[in-house]
């Protein structure tokens, strides 16, 4: 599976933040590059239904507007001796698929890597969270009535067509959800049919209404969550009050509500004031942070890494990380070496190759120290690495 990359979604990107961003929709026509079935097929969902993990509520049945209660597709597994109660029966889905049954994977981004590829890049871009979630949907039907979602959604159509209807936002978006009766919207703005490889943005809050044409039609639905002031100044007023000043509690009842008036008055300028002395720039840069690592999204290589350390050999490259190592007194052939709150003492043969890697050179294990043999040398190269002082050189 292949993740798709940003210019495929959105286009330019400083032509997609300056004018469809939070603004207007973007219809991109063949926008994926290659074959759209690489980024996720109907074969895909055939193969990813039949693993037991995948259970309720990341596999959602709607049948002619209403949810299929998980019971009906769902029975008792065993898993080395204990009980999943909801493990997904894949003969039932195909039972209510072909019965018009639409098919919803929420969060495909927490099961499959190459999506959660995809919503690690978008969280990155717009500091924010996102997820995934692909619907199929069997020909002629339509998934769910006119709405408008809470998010920013691209739609990226993978296999068989669907039809849309895009209607203009309400005049005041709150990022809510809404409902809406087709006769009440009017004449959309957009109405298309995506074909397999196109791209569909939609702007959080806009009405919308897909149903598939004379096929079984799959769709990803990318969604981000931008945060509106709202939320950004809602956090940051969250740090401040998490300080001294703001954690006693008030009696709060009909007889003191007068008296308290004085005392939240207070509270609340002291509030006022901490948000005046804020540092505007690193608070951005914290939410900023903050968005980019939303649930969701989070990789890592720490297996891969220890892994790596163990196997580490007398011409293994190494390099220094960032970790600050500071030296201080030699005595007796060591040096203390302050790493990360800690001192320890290294041969000072050791302290005088670390010195020299901070310009950058990898070195091989066993100059590590060349004072002694390989396997020594090697030997220390692998606890300085485990410190996090040095890293194999890739
Ligand atoms: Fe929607």
């Amino acid at each position: 599976m292949r993740t798709p990359t940003f210019e495929e979604l959105a286009g330019d990107e400083a032509e997609f933040f300056a004018n469809h961003f939070n603004q207007t929709p973007l219809l991109r026509r063949a926008a994926l590059s290659g074959d759209s079935r690489d980024v996720l097929s109907v074969a895909d969902l055939d193969e990813l239904l039949h693993l037991e993990a995948i259970r309720p509520p990341y596999l959602a049945i709607t049948k002619d507007g209403d949810g299929v209660p998980e019971r009906a597709y769902t029975t008792l597994t065993r898993v080395q001796g204990t009980t999943v109660t909801d493990t997904v029966v894949a003969e039932r889905v195909y039972e209510l698929f072909r019965t018009g049954a639409t098919l919803t994977w929420s969060s495909l981004n927490h099961v499959l890597p190459s999506v959660r590829a995809l919503t690690r890049m978008l969280a990155t871009k717009f500091a924010a969270r996102s997820d995934v979630v692909a619907f199929l949907t069997p020909a002629g039907r339509q998934g769910f009535s006119p709405h408008h979602d809470p998010v920013d959604l691209f739609i990226i159509q993978l296999e068989g067509t669907k039809h849309w209807k895009l209607w203009e936002p309400p005049a005041t978006r709150r990022g809510d959800i809404g409902h809406y009766k087709l006769e009440e919207l009017g004449t959309p703005v957009i109405e298309t049919t995506l074909q397999a490889g196109d791209v569909l943005y939609l702007p959080y809050n806009t009405p919308h209404v897909a149903a598939a044409e004379d096929q079984v039609s799959l769709h990803l639905s990318v969604m981000v969550r931008p945060r509106m002031w709202r939320d950004l100044l809602g956090l940051a007023v969250e740090r401040l009050l998490d300080t001294e000043g703001f954690w006693q509690f008030p009696y709060l009842h009909e007889s003191t509500v007068t008296d308290l008036v004085p005392t939240f008055t207070d509270h609340a300028a002291l509030l006022a004031e901490r948000l005046r002395e804020i540092d505007v720039e690193a608070e951005l840069r914290r939410l900023m942070t903050l968005g980019q690592h939303s649930e969701g999204t989070a990789q890592g290589n720490e297996f891969q890494t220890i892994a790596a350390l163990d196997a580490i050999g007398g011409s293994t490259l190494l390099r220094r990380t960032d970790v600050a190592v500071t030296f201080q007194e030699s005595r007796d052939g060591r040096t203390k070496t302050k790493v990360n709150g800690h001192t320890i003492a290294i041969p000072s043969a050791v302290a005088a190759t670390l010195e020299r890697m901070t310009s950058g050179e990898p070195v091989p294990a066993r100059e590590i120290n060349p004072d002694v043999e390989t396997e020594r040398s090697v030997g220390i190269a692998q606890a300085l690495a485990r410190l996090g002082v040095l890293t194999v050189a890739r």
